[in-house]
């Protein structure tokens, strides 16, 4: 199976360390557009974007990045509950005109009420989940052009629209394709119903296994299936001591009460996700390695996706075929900062994995790597 691997767009700040300004460097449109073009440039299949109170606009700046990369699909996110399906329609058609099929749909449901009400959005987890099982069936019927010239009516329990129209249809057809996570019931549900790739952050694998087990038994039923995907951090150095001092580096500046604030506000949440996130480390610092090379200190201080993959490249690449092996073929990274580890991990990692762009005749020097002497082409590794 060949796998897609995505880097991430830091819209909610980067740094050296977390939970301190230390070595933190500012997040401006030409940051941004530096990481997205070494994505692109590496030949990362995608970059996701966050989406949430703590971050840029997902949309305005997945737009900034467009023209300034050439293959790279950008993963965003669309809100249930905070726009119309009508106006989430036009954005993801007119989103996948201008970058000529770039776009994939992130349904991001939410797990913060506190969050969603000063958005706007009086809902508690269920009813959001029934809003975004509506929303989504209306944003595809339209999209897809359901209901011809006369336009897609539904009638729900929170969703009505009447005559509603794609009059600039998408580039991919029926319509871009649907990431979504979330690990609550009604997630699996509608995971099922109507997602195309479930995602998960990275728990260790054998929670992974389960939670897709239940999504494809509860596909199967409805005569569907759905790929996977998983969220990670990663820590990769020449050497597996080296990657672990790295992630003690990580954490070296964050101080205790820092992580009791943290996970006090992840405590409010109601996402079902971010409390199987917490459960793994309980805000502890001296029990993080949660599984073999699986590092729980993101999630100290870091909402969502809290775990690193940690290690040498080997060891890095072992434990990526081991999650494949239960099925998933999308693996969304990142790691500190965004900038020089999108190269740290394609340069050490995406040979073992047989990722990588394809430079083709127009590189003087594949296998990469200064010449020597001014003669002397390096030598290809055996990877
Ligand atoms: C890979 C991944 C990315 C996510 N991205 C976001 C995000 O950008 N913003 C956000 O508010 N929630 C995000 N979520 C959270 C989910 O969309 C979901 O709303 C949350 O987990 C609550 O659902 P649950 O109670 O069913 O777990 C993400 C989840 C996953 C697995």
């Amino acid at each position: 199976m060949s796998l897609n691997l995505f880097w991430f767009i830091p819209t909610h700040g980067d740094s050296r360390y977390l939970g301190t300004s230390k070595g933190a460097r500012a997040i401006d449109g030409n940051y941004l557009k530096q990481v997205a073009v070494a994505a692109d440039t590496l030949g990362y299949d995608g970059v996701l974007l966050p989406t949430g109170r703590s971050c840029e606009d997902a949309w305005v700046v997945a737009s900034s990045l467009i023209h300034v990369t050439q293959n790279l699909k950008f993963l965003v996110a669309i809100r249930p509950g905070l726009t119309t399906p009508g106006l989430a329609v036009r954005m993801a058609s007119t989103f996948d005109r201008l970058s000529n099929g770039r776009l994939l749909i992130n349904v991001v449901t939410g797990g913060d009420q506190g969050e969603l009400e000063a958005d706007g959005l009086y809902a508690d987890h269920a009813k959001r989940y029934e809003i975004s099982d509506e929303f989504i069936r209306v944003w595809r019927a339209s999209l897809a052009g359901e209901g011809g010239d006369k336009g897609y009516d539904f009638d729900g329990k929170h969703i009505k629209v009447k005559g509603a129209k794609t009059l600039y249809p998408p580039v991919q057809k029926p319509h871009p394709p649907l990431y979504f996570g979330g690990s609550s019931e009604p997630a699996h549900e509608l995971a099922a119903e109507q997602m195309d790739v479930y995602l998960t952050w990275g728990e260790p694998p054998a929670a992974v296994a389960e939670k897709l087990d239940d999504i494809r038994a509860r596909a199967a039923k409805r005569g569907r299936t759905v790929k996977f995907g998983i969220r990670l951090h990663v820590i990769v150095r020449e050497t597996n001591e080296e990657a672990w001092r790295a992630a003690d580096e990580l954490i070296s500046n964050l101080d205790d009460e820092v992580i009791a604030k943290a996970q006090a506000s992840f405590a409010k949440m109601d996402s079902v996700g971010q409390q199987r996130m917490a459960a793994l480390h309980g805000g502890r610092r001296d029990k993080l390695e949660v599984s073999p090379n699986l590092w729980a200190g993101v999630g100290l201080v870091r909402g969502g996706a809290g775990t690193a993959l940690v290690g040498d490249p080997e060891t890095v690449a072992a434990r990526i075929k081991e999650y494949a092996d239960l099925g998933i073929e999308t693996f969304i990274f990142s790691g500190y900062p965004h900038l020089e580890e999108s190269y740290r991990f394609a340069e050490l990692v995406f040979p073992l994995l047989g990722k990588g762009r394809d430079h083709g005749e127009q590189s003087l020097s594949g296998p990469f790597g200064e010449i020597m002497a001014s003669d002397i082409l390096p030598k290809k590794k055996a990877a």
